[in-house]
């Protein structure tokens, strides 16, 4: 491998934080930021597909974010059916196939049929997988994937669990970011982040673009991925991350 062959992860993972204080900061109402936040999803989305990552997953609305006042959470409702009817036709011609990962019993029927309508249009492509988590939450999938078990009568095994989980059509996230500046999960992906890279950037979501991605992605790669292994059973030279075969 030369030095400057970049290591592109497979899976990226990515807490969209900082849209409220990129808008409060211009004196603009909380939703305006998550406009922008659209923006900036749909370049990374690109850039994801250009760049060769094969699975793109973002925390679009938390479990949790219902506690937000009215006003944003209805804001947040219509960009989701807004962005369905504006976006859709763009990532069919990128050949992006997305998911809705979440609790959709919470959703209205409007929305509903917008997930799985998209869902349906994009299910041929194979570029890039784009995994929007929506009403989610990592305990939730836990709880989910356990009663899924219990009611099949499965036993509950480390790979029954895995199979059950909303993410068992992808391999876990190699790369897990988080922007804005905070230093926690706060819920996402904590099943499948459990050998994930982390990568916290001060920078605020509508403002993360494809160089900041670069830039994540450059970190990753001189990260060393053992998997509770030694560094000379992974067998490979300090700063590179491939995973033992
Ligand atoms: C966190 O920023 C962001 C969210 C709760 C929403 C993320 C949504 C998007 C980026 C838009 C994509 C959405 C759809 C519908 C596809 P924050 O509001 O917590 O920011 P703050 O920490 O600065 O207050």
């Amino acid at each position: 491998m030369s030095t400057t062959e970049r290591i592109v992860p497979h899976h990226i993972a990515i807490v969209m934080d900082g849209n409220g204080r990129w808008a409060t900061k211009r004196f603009l109402p909380r939703v305006a930021g998550h406009k922008k936040g659209v923006d900036a999803l749909r370049a990374c989305v690109r850039h994801c597909g250009d760049i060769g990552v094969k699975v793109l997953t973002v925390f679009a609305f938390s479990s949790e974010n219902w506690n937000r006042p009215a006003e944003e959470v209805s804001g947040l409702m219509e960009l989701l059916a807004m962005a369905l009817a504006r976006e859709v036709p763009q990532l069919q011609s990128e050949g992006v196939r997305i998911h809705f990962v979440g609790d959709r019993s919470a959703l209205s029927e409007k929305v509903r049929q917008g997930l799985v309508q998209a869902e349906a249009r994009t299910a041929g492509n194979e570029r890039l997988v784009l995994n929007v988590c929506f009403n989610y939450g990592g305990r939730w999938d836990i709880a989910q994937a356990a009663a899924k078990l219990a009611e099949r009568g499965e036993p509950i095994t480390e790979a029954s669990l895995d199979r059950a989980m909303a993410l068992a059509h992808v391999p876990d996230p190699d790369l897990l970011i988080r922007t804005g500046g905070e230093l926690r999960i706060s819920n996402f992906l904590l099943w499948q982040a459990a050998y994930s890279e982390l990568y916290f950037t001060p920078r605020l979501w509508p403002e993360f673009d494809a160089a900041a991605l670069d830039e994540a992605i450059a970190d990753y790669g001189r990260r060393e991925r053992r998997f509770g292994r030694t560094s000379e059973q992974v067998g490979t030279p300090s700063g590179t991350n491939r995973k033992a075969a």
